[in-house]
């Protein structure tokens, strides 16, 4: 498996893994945005497995970074794929100044554990089922 930052060429792909993980999510490219991807080689052609999109700061004084989104293809889950990812996405936030990450996530999801692993604890109840979870950075 591979992880690295999506580039250009790689929006295409991403764009389709991102509505077949997210039906209702429309994958919009800004500056505010980095994508990472997972992908392996299979047969000739590199396949997408799963993706981790972070959204910049918007000032440099809390330094807060979102998790905006994760996901991984069902047919690759549990199998360290959306772990590999997190990581990915936590190391680059902590080498680019974040003071915290955050995310929201719906109280009911899997995810929740996987979350907890790395270090996310919960900061706010935002709706009935949805939460939002922040991971402090040391400085
Ligand atoms: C959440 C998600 C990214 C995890 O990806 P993954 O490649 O399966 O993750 P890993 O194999 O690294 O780890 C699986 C972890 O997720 C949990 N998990 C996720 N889905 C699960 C499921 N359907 N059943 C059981 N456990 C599940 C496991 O408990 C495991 O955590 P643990 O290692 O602490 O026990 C993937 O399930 C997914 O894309 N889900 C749909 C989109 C989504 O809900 N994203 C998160 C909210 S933004």
């Amino acid at each position: 498996m591979e992880i690295k930052r999506a580039s250009e060429k790689d929006f295409p792909a991403l764009d389709s893994l991102i509505s077949e993980v997210f039906p209702s999510v429309q994958f919009v490219p800004t500056e505010r945005e980095v994508y990472f991807i997972a992908s392996e080689m299979q047969g000739a052609g590199e396949v997408l497995m799963g993706f981790a999109h972070v959204r910049l700061p918007k000032d440099n004084v809390e330094r807060k970074f979102i998790l905006q989104g994760l996901g991984v293809k069902n047919e690759y889950r549990l199998r360290g794929v959306g772990s590999a990812l997190l990581e990915k996405a936590l190391s680059f936030c902590m080498e680019n100044g974040a003071l915290e990450v955050q995310l929201s996530v719906r109280t009911l999801n899997p995810a929740m554990s996987l979350y907890h692993r790395f270090g996310f604890f919960p900061k706010k109840q935002l709706h009935e089922d949805s939460i939002i979870l922040v991971r402090k950075v040391q400085t």
